[in-house]
């Protein structure tokens, strides 16, 4: 548990590579998932990707990680702007939570400014494409070496 974080990805993130490139970039979820694991292992940690379509796999997911996991990156894809059941399983979470979008949300449709999960991440990372998640990885190897 003390090294792991699980990086948990919401409804679409499973087509990323063939999802609307132009926004979400070339690269595939395995291909985040072989980046994030090797950067994680260059600062001890473990990472346990997870993506689910369904609301109540995030959900459990969340829930396994209070006793499995000592941070959570997670992007909830869609959820971010209407889950309040997420954000809910997240506030029952002990260690950092932070946030990643690939895209700038903010410089969407008004309806993606407003994310749920904001409310409880330590940090939100949008914008910065498939980096975001390597930079949150960063984040959290410094957040989890300083508690
Ligand atoms: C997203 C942004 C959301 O608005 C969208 O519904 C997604 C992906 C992103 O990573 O940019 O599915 O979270």
């Amino acid at each position: 548990m003390g090294n792991t974080v699980f990086v948990i990805n919401g409804p679409n993130l499973n087509l990323l590579g063939l999802r609307q490139p132009e926004i979400y970039g070339a690269e595939t979820l395995a291909d985040v998932e072989n980046k994030c694991t090797s950067l994680a292992s260059d600062h001890g940690l473990v990472v346990h990707f997870f993506q689910s379509n369904a609301e109540h796999e995030i959900i459990d997911t969340i829930h396994r990680a209070r006793q499995e996991a000592a941070g959570i990156i997670i992007n909830p894809a869609a959820y971010s702007h209407t889950s309040v059941a997420i954000l809910d399983a997240l506030n029952m979470f002990e260690g950092p939570v932070l946030e990643v979008h690939i895209s700038n949300i903010h410089a969407r449709e008004t309806f993606r400014h407003h994310s749920y999960v904001s409310a409880r991440a330590e940090g939100v990372i949008a914008g910065f494409g498939t980096q975001g998640y390597e930079l949150s990885v960063e984040r959290m190897a410094r957040l989890l070496k300083a508690s």
